[in-house]
């Protein structure tokens, strides 16, 4: 591999907007609805990039982070719901294998099996993943010691000392909003610890060119009938400062 050149994405515009403040000599870049930014943190080259929600939309934006700019690594930070029973607002995921929950060939193949590739899991890189537990464990540390969000804003969510998991994710285009959703997607896939719309596209796409990636969610819902009212008011208050925040502590740990 030649010079490291990171790719990041955000599936929502608040994630992004305070990794951008981290980026020096930003140069924006328009491509097909997006805006790539492209520049440096901490002297490494970066692209970061708002990839819009759902599989297409993180196919697609993570292809031209591949094909265009050629990034040989991917990190995608965001927020997920909460598919394990005792997941709470603000736990962090970091994800070990992803699978797509809504792919189903039957009978052609059997459920959740990508067709041509014969894999329903695929999984992140092993040295990255390591590397992104130690800056989530960092910044952790950070939050812990109210150097992040403030106490007000972390006791409205009941945030007090979020845990750090590292599991199975499952990728669909469709939000969970019901209990009834959830325990289909349990009884199914027991494993799973959390549930969004972007990673399992994205980790197949980086799987297919052979660049390491890694995904990491912290949890805005419990993806039940609360689901549509507690995501938006985290997503306002609270996710972009997670999703900063780790790739500040991941920046610290690779930076020149
Ligand atoms: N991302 C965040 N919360 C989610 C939910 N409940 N369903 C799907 N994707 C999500």
């Amino acid at each position: 591999m030649g010079e490291l050149k990171i790719g990041i994405m955000g599936a929502m515009s608040e994630e992004i907007e305070g990794i951008l403040e981290l980026i020096d000599s930003v140069e924006e870049i328009k491509i097909g609805n997006r805006i790539y930014f492209e520049g440096k943190i901490n002297e490494i080259k970066v692209v970061l990039v708002f990839s819009r929600w759902g599989k297409v939309a993180a196919s697609s934006t993570v292809s031209a982070l591949i094909h265009h700019f050629g990034v040989n690594q991917i990190l995608f930070t965001g927020v997920a719901g909460a598919i394990m029973n005792d997941l709470e607002i603000g736990d962090i995921i970091i994800g070990k294998r992803y699978i797509q929950h809504d792919l189903d060939a039957r009978p052609l193949m059997k459920q959740f099996e990508i067709p041509l590739l014969g894999k329903t899991f695929i999984e992140a890189d092993q040295q990255l993943l390591q590397t992104i537990e130690k800056a989530v464990c960092n910044f952790s540390i950070h939050l812990k010691n109210k150097q992040v969000i403030s106490d007000d804003i972390l006791s409205k969510f009941n945030i007090e000392s979020p845990r750090i998991l590292i599991g199975d994710i499952a990728s669909g285009d469709q939000f969970f909003s019901s209990i009834e959703q959830k325990n289909q997607l349990s009884s199914l896939l027991p494993t799973i610890l959390c549930v969004e719309m972007e990673g399992a596209a994205v980790a197949q796409v980086c799987f297919e060119n052979g660049i390491p990636f890694c995904i990491i969610r912290t949890i805005s819902d419990t993806a039940d009938h609360d689901a549509h009212i507690d995501f938006p008011k985290f997503l306002k208050e609270v996710s972009g400062k997670f999703s900063s925040g780790i790739i500040k502590e991941y920046f610290k740990l690779i930076g020149k």
